[in-house]
């Protein structure tokens, strides 16, 4: 479709929105112009679709501009849409299709909404500019969509901890531009898929730094094909799976790999000596597999701070070299591993060492610890061992465990280190400087001495290079790089404590996290959505120092009372799961509020004859044959979901009859709802009759009927939305959009069409009696739709061609002749239609400070000048200045309509042709905006004009 606007054509695409490029060219025409509205349509519809599923408006979602200043957790560029940022925000329902309708949609971070259920939708896959898509801490299930191999601008994709079931579709494989995957915590099962002929497989993923896959029900073989050279690992995150076989001799050719975490399967067999390798390993969990064969030979990890290889059922075999020689080591974690022979002095002479956990092997002989040097260390765990003899030098800070050993015999069985007094692994962060204060009840003492309402959250990192949770030093930078990553988004934050530290039963490092606001005493719903977004976003600098975590939390609300919110985030294991699903019970009392009212019960359906189905109606019960076409039936409860419960945000106009409501259908259609108030509801007979007359209307410059509801005290009628507002709004400057000259006289040609089809070809035809700019709508192409049938009159009784009615209409728009004399007929509507030239070209309203638009225009009115000499009075923005060709033409037509008999004025057919030789003469072409149907006064069928077809309001 092509239709000239200020000159340039646009053309619009098959989905409807004007080209951002058009756009351009536009603004650059003028600067008057404003059409962001209109780029924007798309992106807003979809935005209302998903708020009305979700059941959430923010506050800041206001007007119908989503690029607009202010909305929360939006962002656009071009005036597309292009993030989406509403972690933590109490969603709740499904995501819905629709998505896909945001186009340029680049960032989606919905997480730790754990009300948001369902499978996630195949149309994600259309969603090609996304780079970063983060779904953690929902509830999720299903599988997830082939159709996300689609994404290939995909950079960072986060499903951690959903219900996501089936299996890891292998089309993951295909994006190129994956860095970040994170499946971990959900239920997905099958096989790890890798490449093979024409499909895709996680091996091609030659950009990802990060699989993590823990926590899930993964099973099979590790596959050897999954590591290649090629690629640029890091971490390679599969505890907690159900995988099998060995352990693959590829995953030597990943140089990069810094961790690695097998621990928690069924892995069997020999542990391949390539792992050896890996040279830049610094964490390696291999524990509670089936792994046999000898004692893996780890000498070439040189930078190797935590290993963990326990419970395992490794050949009975000696202490390895590398428990002399691994210098960084800090956790030495190799319990049930089948070692013997002497723990080597050297070990615990390690600078860094902090914990080394040997329990129930074969340990013997004498147990030298000679001296330490490292003043972390914390615990040595040599239980149920064969130990005979201790030398231990100097004063200990840390914990000695020989019990279960034969020196813990009688002898010396007093002795501090046969006795168990394995501490509760927690540990208290040093005090405050702070003076003592009594902050009141909910506030806690910031580290800036401060009593505030923080945010809280738990923090449960999967791995970390330390076991000692005194690591002062890493709190204190984990604390200092959130704080960066906070005020890097510009939020509001004082200060940042983490404290508490503790160990999952996994080996997670748990961390109460606090964020105090600065300035209010509280974050409020939409900071602590923004603080979500920051923390589901793993943006800490430096991922490798400080492990990716899990984030889990509770703040309170305005009220004061605190509500749990969950959020679980990054990864799995299963107390991690157990911990979220415990949390998510907190989720299931954080109440749909949007949904309440639905729950009362509405009785349904007055006329026995409408299906209770939403569907179209088609009905043909009693002999009377309702005549609509397409138009549909409504339930009330579906037009209270389309227009989120008739919000107020939602209200886009009113009158006598009742209020206008924007409604978004599933489909993305936007509707205009007029709701009928009780006062100016009609009797079940009248609407029907109602409805199947605006239901045959059918003219591209006629706003359509979509459908309708009627159930007790309702009455609703759906029309098609015109986004670009009303002809009044437009004249006035209010809605913003600028119509010149030319788009005037196409304006005025649209309605002249649309009401020369009410009066010449409906039928039975149909007077308007209410023709006036507001009753003009302008759909997004800027083409008049005529509105407002409410009190339209048919004329069906033969014979006559007037209906003798009581009068209505708007002041300033009334036919004169009708008005003396109840007369109505079509030619009412044409003297309404020449007010509306006058305006048209004047911008003024009707009846302005007393006076009378037609008289103003006939007493300025010279024809012998320029303009009719009507300068003065012409609206300014029409393009004074300009060359207003045709101008006369127009005015001459409006006072023909405008004449005093109806006999004496023109019908709209020969309006529409008279309107379309001005087009002519102004020089528009007439090309692209000729008729779909012809409003040829020679068409003009006057005898559909039989009488009345009485509709009493
Ligand atoms: C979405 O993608 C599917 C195939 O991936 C395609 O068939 C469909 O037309 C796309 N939808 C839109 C709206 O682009
Ligand atoms: C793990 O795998 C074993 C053998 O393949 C199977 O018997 C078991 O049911 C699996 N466990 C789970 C939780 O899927
Ligand atoms: C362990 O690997 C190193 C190479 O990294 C090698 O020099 C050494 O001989 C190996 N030790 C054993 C016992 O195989
Ligand atoms: C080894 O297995 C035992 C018994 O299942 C368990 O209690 C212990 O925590 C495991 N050790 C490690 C380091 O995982
Ligand atoms: C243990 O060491 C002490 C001296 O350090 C020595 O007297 C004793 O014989 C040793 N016991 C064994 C069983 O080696």
């Amino acid at each position: 479709m092509h239709i000239w606007i200020g000159g340039i054509l646009s053309d619009t695409d098959t989905t409807g929105r004007t080209r951002a490029t058009h756009v351009f060219l536009l603004l650059m025409l003028t600067q008057l112009f404003v059409m962001a509205a209109e780029a924007n349509t798309q992106d807003f519809s979809a935005l209302m679709i998903l708020m009305q599923e979700w059941g959430i408006r923010p506050p800041s979602w206001v007007g119908s501009d989503p690029c607009a200043e202010g909305w929360e957790g939006i962002d656009c560029s071009n005036s597309r849409v292009t993030s989406i940022m509403l972690a933590s925000r109490g969603l709740t329902g499904q995501l819905p299709s629709a998505i896909q309708l945001l186009s340029e949609l680049e960032i989606l971070n919905l997480s730790f909404n754990k009300g948001l259920t369902g499978p996630l939708p195949t149309s994600l896959g259309n969603l090609t500019k996304l780079v970063y898509l983060v779904l953690a801490g929902c509830s999720f299930s299903g599988a997830i969509p082939g159709t996300i191999g689609s994404l290939e601008q995909l950079f960072y994709l986060d499903l951690n901890n959903n219900r996501l079931s089936d299996q890891i579709p292998p089309s993951i494989g295909s994006l190129s531009n994956l860095n970040y995957l994170d499946l971990t915590g959900n239920k997905l099962n099958g096989y790890i898929p890798v490449s093979s002929g024409t499909t895709p497989g996680l091996d091609m993923l030659h950009n990802a730094e990060h699989f993590h896959l823990g926590g899930n029900l993964l099973s099979g073989k590790v596959p050897p094909e999954l590591f290649t050279s090629k690629m640029v690992l890091k971490h390679l995150i599969l505890d907690n799976n159900n995988l099998t076989g060995r352990i693959p001799s590829t995953i030597g050719n990943v140089q990069t790999l810094l961790t690695v975490r097998l621990d928690r399967n069924s892995l069997s067999g020999h542990v391949p000596s390539s792992l050896n390798n890996l040279s830049n390993m610094a964490e390696l969990h291999l524990s509670n597999n089936k792994l046999t064969g000898p004692m893996p030979n780890l000498t070439g990890m040189d930078l190797l701070y935590y290993v963990d290889m326990s419970n395992n059922t490794f050949d009975v075999s000696d202490v390895p070299d590398w428990f002399s020689t691994l210098q960084s080591l800090t956790t030495l974690m190799m319990e049930n591993t089948g070692l013997q022979g002497r723990v080597p002095q050297a070990l615990f002479s390690f600078s860094n060492l902090q914990t080394v956990v040997l329990r129930n092997n074969h340990l013997n002989g004498l147990l030298d610890i000679g001296t330490i040097y490292s003043d972390q260390l914390q615990l040595i765990d040599l239980e149920n061992n064969l130990i005979l003899n201790l030398t231990q030098s100097g004063g200990s800070n840390y914990t000695l465990i020989l019990l279960g050993n034969p020196i813990c015999d009688k002898t010396n069985m007093e002795k501090k280190y046969c006795i168990v007094s394995r501490s509760d692994s927690s540990y208290s962060m040093p005090p405050s400087n702070c003076a003592p204060v009594a902050c009141s009840s909910g506030e806690v003492l910031s580290p800036n001495c401060k009593c505030a309402h923080p945010f809280k959250a738990t923090l449960v990192v999967l791995f970390v290079s330390f076991s000692n949770l005194g690591n002062f030093s890493y709190y204190t930078a984990l604390q200092a790089s959130l704080m960066q990553s906070f005020h890097s988004y510009n939020l509001p934050v004082d200060s940042v404590s983490v404290s508490y530290p503790t160990w999952s039963s996994s080996y997670y490092l748990q961390l109460m996290l606090e964020v105090f606001p600065s300035g209010e005493d509280r974050f409020n719903e939409t900071g602590a959505s923004a603080l979500a977004s920051v923390l589901s976003n793993q943006t800490l600098p430096r991922p490798d120092y400080f492990g990716p975590y899990i984030v889990e939390f509770y703040y309170g609300k305005s009220g004061g009372s605190n509500k749990a919110l969950v959020i679980g985030a990054a990864v799995g294991g299963s107390a991690l799961l157990i911990l979220v699903a415990l949390v998510g019970v907190y989720a299931f009392q954080h109440k749909r509020k949007a949904h309440e009212p639905w729950s009362r019960s509405i009785p349904l359906v007055r006329w026995p004859f409408i299906t209770q189905k939403k569907q179209t109606w088609i009905s043909n019960i009693s002999g009377s044959v309702p005549q609509l076409k397409g138009a549909r039936l409504f339930s009330f409860e579906e037009l209270m979901k389309y227009t989120n419960c008739f919000s107020e945000a939602n209200d886009i106009g009113s009158g006598g009859y009742g209020k206008v409501y924007l409604g978004i259908l599933p489909a993305g259609q936007m509707v205009a709802i007029k709701r009928a108030k009780r006062e100016s509801m009609q009797g079940g007979i009248e609407f029907k009759a109602e409805v199947e007359l605006l239901s045959r209307v059918h003219h591209k410059n006629l706003v359509s009927l979509v459908g309708f509801c009627l159930e007790q005290d309702e009455q609703m009628l759906v029309y098609e939305y015109a986004p670009n507002g009303n002809l009044r709004d437009s004249l006035s400057g209010k809605s913003g959009v600028w119509l010149d000259w030319k788009r005037r006289l196409k304006v005025a040609l649209g309605a002249a069409r649309g009401l020369a089809y009410l009066h010449e070809h409906a039928n039975p035809s149909i007077i308007h009696r209410d023709i006036k700019p507001n009753n003009i709508l302008l759909d997004k192409d800027l083409n008049a739709k005529v509105a407002d049938f409410g009190l339209s009159k048919s004329m069906v009784d033969s014979g006559t061609h007037h209906v003798t009615t009581q009068v209505k209409g708007t002041m300033g728009y009334l036919d004169p002749e009708y008005y003396m004399t109840q007369q109505l007929t079509e030619k009412s509507d044409v003297y309404s239609f020449g007010v509306v030239m006058l305006e048209l070209i004047t911008a003024r309203r009707p009846i302005e400070r007393g006076n009378y638009i037609v008289r103003v225009v006939q007493m300025a009115m010279d024809k012998t000048k320029d303009l009719y000499n009507l300068q003065k009075i012409l609206d300014p923005a029409i393009g004074l200045g300009r060359e207003l060709k045709g101008l006369e033409n127009f005015v001459d037509l409006a006072m023909l309509c405008l004449d005093d008999l109806q006999a004496k004025r023109p019908t709209m057919g020969e309006v529409v042709k008279e309107i379309e030789n001005i087009i002519q003469l102004a020089a528009l072409s007439t090309s692209d905006i000729s008729a779909s149907t012809s409003g040829n006064s020679e068409d003009v069928n006057k005898d559909l004009q039989r009488g009345v077809f009485n509709l009493q309001r």
